[in-house]
């Protein structure tokens, strides 16, 4: 009998593992069911250091992370629900995977080689995260695997000719892997078999000071970006690049998200907070570090890297306490972040911006990286 399977009969005996390397376990079980019948399935990807993450195959979602804190004591830093209810009737889009294309897209309406295309419109006259039925709320297929590298599930799902108005069929596939030196590894695969536009990205909220009690506003943000793209009153790039210097979008040193939040800025106004996309600092197309966050009270530390050329941060401004979360916590305003890669907002009708068009010869391909870590005292 191999080591790994040692591990994975003794660990069955305790949760019902079901893939094991020396990477880390998997295990999977039932989280729910949908209103029509189908199932819903829960993995829990486990590293040897104890590192925890779940993620259901409604929305891909995230629906857990448990990292230590500076003295080692688990917390859970990502916002969510108990059970599939929650996030059947959610509108947040708490820990999902978010596509076709992620963030808005202006009047749910673009050309491509000359034909003009109607989205469903779901944010006021704009699309919003793949419309009224996104990726976010469909059931995907998921596979578990476990090797010296990492324990992960691959989820995948199809996307059909004509979903929510955008053409062609699109096979997506979204892996998240679980690496012994606790880091959650992202990557994003899609082909299509027409030209459509596609920006996948992942909706997690954050709290790192553990089971979201409290606002994020003392977490320390750095964001590797020099400039951002400011929007219109719904939140519509107006087309430039703005520096972020000797204004309140300069997180190029680190600062509290609370420092500037409510000073008064249009473009803070706009978003009731933060809830713009970054550009990110990047010299060529491979991974690099797009932000850090580091939580005082409890040392927990995240980095994000990623391929993206965008960065989302929206500061949770529209939690307003009417959502009660994972052990009845009251989810209030700014409990929580999100830190979104991913190409620039309304990016198909926006020449200037880097493309999203992905074509039948294409592969489309996105890597990002959240690393966990802690500070001393
Ligand atoms: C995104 C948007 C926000 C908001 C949230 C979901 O991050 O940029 O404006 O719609 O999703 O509440």
């Amino acid at each position: 009998m191999t080591r790994m399977t040692t591990v994975c009969l003794a660990l069955a005996l305790l949760w019902g593992c079901d893939t094991a390397g020396t990477g880390g376990v998997v295990s999977q079980r039932l989280f729910g069911e949908m209103p029509y019948g189908q199932t819903v399935d829960l993995y829990t990807l486990t590293n040897p250091g104890g590192v925890e993450l779940q993620a259901i195959t409604y929305g891909a979602t995230i629906v857990s992370i448990r990292v230590p804190d500076r003295n080692g004591v688990l917390g859970d830093i990502v916002l969510g629900f108990d059970d599939l209810a929650g996030y059947l009737e959610d509108a947040s889009y708490f820990g999902a995977v978010v596509g076709r294309y992620a963030n808005r897209i202006a009047r749910g309406r673009f050309s491509l080689d000359s034909e003009t295309y109607e989205l469903a419109r779901n944010n006021g006259p704009n699309h919003l995260h793949g419309g009224v039925r996104g990726f976010d709320e469909v059931v995907w297929s998921a596979e578990a695997f476990a090797t010296d590298s990492g324990a992960g599930v691959t989820f995948t799902h199809t996307s059909p000719d004509g979903d929510e108005g955008y053409p062609g069929t699109l096979a997506v596939q979204v892996t998240y892997t679980l690496t012994p030196d606790d880091a959650l590894v992202v990557d994003y695969v899609a082909t299509t078999d027409r030209p459509t536009p596609v920006n996948l990205s992942q909706h997690t909220y954050f709290n790192l000071t553990g089971d979201a009690r409290r606002d994020v506003l003392d977490h320390v943000l750095t964001i590797d970006a020099e400039r951002y793209t400011p929007v219109d009153s719904m939140l519509i790039p107006t087309g430039t690049l703005a520096a972020v210097a000797g204004t309140p979008f300069d997180f190029t040193a680190a600062t509290p998200i609370g420092t500037r939040i409510d000073t008064e800025n249009e473009q803070l106004r706009f978003g009731g907070g933060y809830d713009h996309n970054f550009v990110l600092a990047r010299d060529g197309d491979g991974l690099m570090r797009a932000a850090r966050l580091s939580e005082p009270t409890s040392g927990r530390v995240l980095e994000i890297y990623t391929t993206e050329p965008g960065l989302q941060f929206y500061s949770g401004n529209f939690l307003d306490g009417s959502t009660t979360g994972k052990n009845g916590h009251v989810y209030g305003h700014r409990f929580g972040f999100c830190l979104e890669t991913q190409h620039f907002p309304d990016s198909p009708n926006q020449p200037e911006f880097p493309s999203t068009i992905v074509r039948p010869d294409d592969v489309y391909r996105s890597r990002t990286v959240f690393r966990f870590s802690t500070t001393p005292p």
